[in-house]
């Protein structure tokens, strides 16, 4: 009796199944996972019925693929921003709190997340989607926790008027090397229109308006819109 031998194996070529099993009968394939892909099927086609060896790829597709480069978006994403990520200092800002329970750290995650993603969209240069990216993880990249100092600054050094400065600054200190004039200016003029001189590139643009679009959820969840109105009405 005639012996096949099936072989399954992923995208990079990794080994998920192996088989030896005789002529004529049923083989059963195995469905595979990947992170941010889809699996649709094997190549070359499966066929259930072994009749001879066989080598079967796995095919998959981007889950979220907004310029068709057959690269997920989101573990392009990453692949940009994971210095970032794992960066000492920025790793601070996990401790550092933004709106509500949010950190600061979640928040540069989700202005970047969501610029890069609208950049992808609107189909801008390779070169501009991963500025936008880096700069909306850093944008908000100031020195200290603001909500723990005691804030005694006259009215135009407060917080909200000084932190892109900061955020700039340290920029350059810490990740001198993924900077450019564009990032920089992102970072530098993303509190207009609080702060009047508006972004000079799309970079820029993208950065103001996801900072706003996320900052907005603190207004849906009603507790913490809640207690900010007792606060203030005491
Ligand atoms: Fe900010
Ligand atoms: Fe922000």
């Amino acid at each position: 009796m005639k012996i096949h031998n099936i072989k399954f194996l992923d995208y990079d070529g990794k080994l998920i199944k192996e088989i030896n099993i005789e002529d004529g009968k049923k083989i059963k394939s195995p469905k595979p996972k990947r992170y941010f892909y889809k699996f649709y099927g094997w190549r070359p086609t499966f066929s259930e019925i072994a009749r001879k060896d066989m080598v079967y790829k796995a095919k998959y597709k981007p889950k979220m693929d907004y310029d068709n480069n057959g690269i997920s978006d989101e573990e392009e994403f990453l692949k940009i921003v994971s210095h970032i990520l794992n960066n000492e200092e920025f790793l601070k800002r996990k401790k550092f709190k933004h709106h509500g329970e949010t950190s600061l750290y979640e928040h540069s995650f989700a202005v970047s997340y969501y610029a890069y993603i609208w950049a992808k969209k609107l189909h801008l240069k390779r070169k501009t989607v991963k500025n936008v990216a880096i700069a909306g993880m850093l944008h908000d990249f100031y020195y200290e926790d603001w909500t723990k100092i005691k804030d005694n600054r006259p009215f135009f050094k407060k917080h909200g008027f000084v932190h892109a400065k900061e955020a700039k600054n340290n920029s350059l200190k810490y990740f001198k090397e993924y900077m450019n004039d564009r990032i920089l200016n992102a970072i530098e003029r993303h509190m207009f229109p609080l702060n009047i001189t508006p972004p000079k590139y799309k970079e820029g643009w993208l950065i103001t308006l996801a900072d706003k679009y996320v900052s907005m959820d603190v207004i849906k969840d009603y507790k913490i819109l809640y207690s900010f109105f007792s606060r203030k009405h005491r």
